[in-house]
C-alpha cells in the first residue's frame, strides 16, 4: 500500500522558534510514520514580504532546514527541497492564476490581516496578492491528499480547494485532488511580551538559542501582572510561565497550580525552573546541530537530493496539466 501524501511549507524569513516546533515542526515528525512527506522551505513566498531584504532568505532557508532535521525530520524518510529549486512551482502559480477570479484572493481574509499586521513592510504588491494562488500551487504540484497547517493557514487550503475544483472543473477532468486541512492541535504559543510569537516582535525563543540566552529570556517573560510580592497569590491562568508548562511539561501543571495559588512558589524560581527544562528540551536540537555544522555541505546535499525528487513528481503533473491545458 502506498502511504497518502502530504505537503507543508514554512517561510524562510527567520530563525525557527519554539512556535514552530509546537505549532507545526513535532508534528512534520509524527507523520513521517504514516504519509509521504514533502516539506517544503518556501522561499518564493518569503520573497513576497523580504524583498528589501532578500539576500537573508537563502541563510534562513539553510537554517531552517537544519533545525528541521534537529528536530527529527528525517531527510531519507522525507523529501526536504526548497521551492524555487523546483522550477515548475511557477508555472502552475501562473496557470493557476489565468483561472483565479481576483475577488478570491481580495476577500482572502489572510490579504488584509497581512497587510495591517506587517506594517514596516509595502505589501501592495502585485505578488502579495497572488500569494495563495503559488501556495496552491505548491500542494497540488505534488497531488497532495493532506496538508498540515495551523489555524491560520485554514482560509489558503480553503482557497487551493476551491481552485483545485475550479482546474478540474474547466480542464474536464480529475486533474488534482482536493486536498485536506490537517489541524495541528496545540494552542498557540506565546512569544515572551504574550505577544504571537513572531521574530518581526522580537519575541520569540529560537530553536538554536544557546542556554544563556534561553535563561535571560525566560527571565523577561511577563507572568501574572497582579502579582507584585512574593506573598501575592498568583493567577496561573493569567500567567504566560503556566501556559508554557501546559505546553512543555503538563504532568507539572497541577503541583504548580497549587504552590502558585498558594504564594509557595516565587516567580524568580519558576522562572527558573521553567528555563532548565527549556534547557533540557532543546539540548539534543543543540547537539545536532553542532554535529550538522561540522560538515557544510550536508545541507546542500540533502537539498539538492529533495530537490531531484520533489522534481520528478512535480514534471510529471505539470506533463499532464499543460497537456489538459493546450491539448
Ligand atoms: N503560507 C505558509 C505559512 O506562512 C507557508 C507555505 C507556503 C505553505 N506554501 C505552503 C504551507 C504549502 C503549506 C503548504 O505558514
Ligand atoms: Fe506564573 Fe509561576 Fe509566577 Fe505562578 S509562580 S505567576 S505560574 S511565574
Amino acid at each position: 500500500m502506498t502511504k497518502p501524501r502530504i505537503l507543508s511549507g514554512m517561510r524562510p524569513t527567520g530563525r525557527m522558534h519554539l512556535g514552530h516546533l509546537v505549532g507545526a515542526v513535532e508534528n512534520w515528525v509524527q507523520l513521517q510514520d504514516d504519509y509521504e512527506c514533502f516539506y517544503m522551505v518556501a522561499d518564493w513566498h518569503a520573497l513576497m514580504s523580504e524583498y528589501q531584504n532578500s539576500a537573508s532568505i537563502r541563510k534562513y532557508a539553510y537554517d531552517n532546514v537544519m533545525d528541521w532535521i534537529s528536530a527529527g525530520i528525517n531527510p531519507e524518510r522525507s523529501t526536504i527541497f526548497v521551492q524555487s529549486d523546483v522550477p515548475e512551482h511557477l508555472e502552475l502559480y501562473m496557470i493557476l492564476s489565468t483561472i483565479t477570479p481576483l475577488g478570491w484572493l481580495e476577500r482572502c481574509p489572510t490579504y488584509k490581516e497581512q497587510i495591517v499586521e506587517m506594517k514596516d513592510k509595502d505589501l501592495y504588491t502585485y505578488a502579495f496578492l497572488g500569494y495563495p494562488v503559488l501556495q496552491a500551487a505548491d500542494i497540488l504540484l505534488y497531488r497532495a491528499q493532506a496538508v498540515p497547517v495551523g489555524e491560520d493557514q485554514l482560509p489558503h487550503l480553503e482557497l487551493t480547494r476551491e481552485i483545485a475544483r475550479r482546474l478540474n472543473h474547466i480542464l474536464g477532468s480529475k486533474l488534482v485532488p482536493e486536498p485536506e486541512a490537517k489541524l495541528t492541535r496545540f494552542p498557540r504559543l506565546l512569544g515572551l511580551d504574550k505577544r504571537k510569537m513572531s521574530k518581526s516582535y522580537g519575541n520569540a525563543i529560537n530553536l538554536a538559542d544557546s542556554t544563556d540566552e534561553i535563561t535571560k529570556k525566560v527571565q523577561m517573560m511577563f507572568t501574572d501582572p497582579t502579582r507584585i510580592k512574593k506573598t501575592d497569590p498568583g493567577h496561573p491562568a493569567e500567567c504566560n510561565i503556566y501556559a508554557y508548562y501546559k505546553v512543555f511539561a503538563n504532568d507539572r501543571t497541577d503541583s504548580l497550580s497549587e504552590e502558585c495559588h498558594s504564594a509557595k512558589i516565587g516567580c524568580t524560581d519558576c522562572k527558573k525552573n521553567l528555563a532548565e527544562l527549556l534547557i533540557n528540551l532543546t539540548k539534543p536540537f543543540r547537539d545536532k546541530r553542532e554535529e550538522m555544522e561540522k560538515d557544510p555541505q550536508y545541507i546542500k546535499k540533502v537539498l539538492e537530493e529533495g530537490a531531484e525528487r520533489a522534481h520528478q513528481i512535480a514534471s510529471k503533473t505539470m506533463k499532464d496539466i499543460r497537456k489538459a491545458v493546450f491539448g
